[in-house]
């Protein structure tokens, strides 16, 4: 007759197994705090109670069928510590007669083949491999679990994250630094479009504000036309408040006004100027003879 399983490890066994079948499909750890979580660990210790207790019985009947030789043994066997048993049992070496038993009809070179029960290790290694390899499959199949394409999202949102939480507390470009860039061009038209389109109009052809696509200039505060639209827009115009100070203010950061800047010089000296016979806005100011 052999010894059972205490229930306490058949229970750590079928809560390990429901811990990682709710990971899998849930993939965050919420269903700690789910019903249908402690509901299905409630209902699994409670059917692995009912089996112990039928197993129970079942043994109460076996044992009773016993000779008092085989009683004392088998009580002997039961007081080992579960642990201690199955390891044991793992080594366990079978007697000669035991070996003769499970000889198997067949050998070579006088090397006889011996029918050898699996080790249990190996046996619980094998059927724990099974029973994920199913949940996986399911879950994989069913679920987002293991989604490259998902994973991958969330990874380049966590991304994007990062980069804006470092763009926060990036240092912004200043007067002194900032440089025309021919890449931020687009961005920089993006910025213009949401800030600047209603005064300076369409391709900053002028409106209220004046044309910035021709070479007169009423505010020239640096040597550089890049430098002078970085000025202008970070501090305003001194001498009309309409165009305000968008740095100063804050309503743009230094490295927006570099984009913006960028996109303006690109507009004023990488394009046609739009004349007042395209529909743009008579020159105001004087002519520059920018630093190049
Ligand atoms: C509310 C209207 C208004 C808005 C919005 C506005 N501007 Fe202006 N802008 C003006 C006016 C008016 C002037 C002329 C200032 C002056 O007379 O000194 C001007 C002047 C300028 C100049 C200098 C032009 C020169 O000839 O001296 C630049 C460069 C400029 N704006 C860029 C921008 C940019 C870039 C934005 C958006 C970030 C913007 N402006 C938004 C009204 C505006």
């Amino acid at each position: 007759m052999k010894t059972r399983t205490p229930v306490i490890v058949n229970i750590l066994i079928i809560l390990t197994i429901l811990f990682i079948m709710y990971y899998m499909f849930v993939q965050n750890n919420s269903f700690f705090t789910s019903p249908y979580f402690w509901g299905t660990v409630a209902i699994s210790i409670i059917l692995a109670m009912i089996h112990n207790a039928i197993g129970d019985l079942i043994e109460n009947h076996k044992f009773k069928a016993l000779n008092e030789e085989e009683k004392a043994a088998y009580l002997l066997e039961k007081k080992k510590p579960f642990l201690k048993a199955l390891w044991d049992s793992a080594f366990k070496k079978q007697t000669a007669k035991e070996e003769k038993d499970m000889l198997i009809d067949h050998g070579f070179d006088g090397i006889m083949e011996l029918d050898n029960q699996l080790p249990k290790w190996w046996l619980g290694l094998f059927y724990f491999g099974v029973i994920y390899c199913i949940i996986y499959v399911v879950s994989y199949s069913f679920t987002n679990f293991a989604d490259p394409i998902k994973e991958y999202d969330e990874e380049y949102k966590t991304q994007l994250a990062a980069i804006d939480e470092y763009m926060k507390t990036a240092p912004q470009a200043t007067l002194e630094n900032a440089v025309y860039s021919s890449d931020m061009v687009t961005e920089g038209e993006e910025i213009f479009k949401t800030n600047c389109v209603s005064c300076h109009m369409d391709g900053g052809k002028g409106g209220i504000g004046p044309n910035l696509t021709d070479n007169a200039w009423i505010n020239q505060p640096e040597s550089t036309l890049f430098k002078s639209v970085f000025h202008v827009v970070y501090n305003g115009s001194p001498n009309n408040p309409t165009m305000v100070a968008f740095g100063q203010n804050g309503q743009l950061t230094g490295n927006d006004i570099q984009k913006v800047a960028s996109y303006i010089y690109h507009i004023n000296q990488e394009q046609q100027p739009i004349t007042p016979a395209q529909g743009g806005a008579a020159p105001q100011g004087t002519e520059a003879n920018w630093e190049k």
